[in-house]
């Protein structure tokens, strides 16, 4: 190792709350936010779509069934797919009960809600553009929201902002066109292929199931797309004993549903 690899190695794990605090609060809302806030957890991941009149809302799957009462408010609108509905649609729905009866009334969030709340509880942001291939321009649509509410200035790009995706191209196209943003990558790409990933991604992050010592390891020792060694943050771990381990291969960052169990497992790893 050099002495900045092993520098790195004796750092715990950036913590990082999947979805906001997602086991204690209904998923990427602002009450999940602010329960990632309360537990003193700086970081929160959260996932982007556009509904059908083109506003940026806080929303993981690709239909809204789950995670709402769509069904129930607009039961002749099946698929019920994000993309079919209007925001104010998307507002009527309760975004909260199907978790606890304690959240009813939650809202699915916009980009620019979700954003305003970041800033508030003054925590950092690992954006994921979900589906990238139903939404052809979202990354420039994505960057002018961040950019109009004060997220691409020196101090978020430097530390604050990371943005990522399952998608290979909407990763190198959010790089294309803010060079400045961190990137990463969601998945496990081929060890030989780590270097093309590298031209364009600051992260690889791949499913914990499939992390290894020697990935870590072949991470570790290439450059990502500002020139720092390329990092790994590992999901979706929710058990303290695997992220003890996890962080003792030296992943950088763990997504979790449970980030103030993952702290308490890795502090001082
Ligand atoms: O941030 C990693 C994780 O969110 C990727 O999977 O399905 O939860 O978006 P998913
Ligand atoms: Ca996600």
């Amino acid at each position: 190792l050099s002495t900045a690899q092993a520098a790195e190695r004796q750092s715990d794990p950036v913590v990082v709350a999947h979805r906001g605090a997602s086991g204690y609060a209904p998923e990427n809302t602002l009450a999940a936010a602010d329960k990632a806030h309360q537990l003193g957890i700086d970081w929160v991941e959260n996932d982007v779509q556009r509904t059908s009149d083109g506003k940026l809302v806080v929303i993981h799957d690709t239909d809204l069934t789950r995670t709402t009462d769509v069904e129930e408010v607009f039961p002749d609108r099946a698929p019920w797919s994000v993309s079919d509905f209007t925001l104010a649609e998307i507002r009527k729905l309760d975004a909260g009960s199907w978790f606890s009866a304690d959240y009813a009334g939650e809202k699915v969030p916009t980009l620019r809600e979700f954003l305003r709340k970041m800033t508030r509880n003054q925590q950092k942001l690992l954006l994921e553009i979900k589906a990238p291939e139903l939404y052809p321009g979202i990354e420039a649509q994505i960057l002018g929201e961040l950019r109009g509410s004060g997220w691409l200035d020196r101090r978020h790009v430097r530390d604050r902002l990371i943005l990522q995706s399952f998608g290979a191209e909407s990763v190198r196209t959010v790089h294309t066109l803010r060079p400045d943003v961190k990137t990463g990558f969601l998945g496990t790409p081929d060890v030989s292929e780590l270097p093309a990933y590298a031209e364009f991604t600051d992260q690889i992050n791949p499913s914990y199931r499939t992390v290894t010592a020697d990935y870590v390891d072949a991470v570790h020792q290439l450059k990502g797309a500002h020139g720092k060694p390329l990092e790994l943050f590992t999901w979706t771990v929710n058990d303290g004993a695997v992220a003890a381990d996890l962080a003792g291969l030296g992943v950088d960052g763990i997504i979790t549903n449970t980030p103030d169990v993952v702290r308490d497992a890795v502090s001082g790893s």
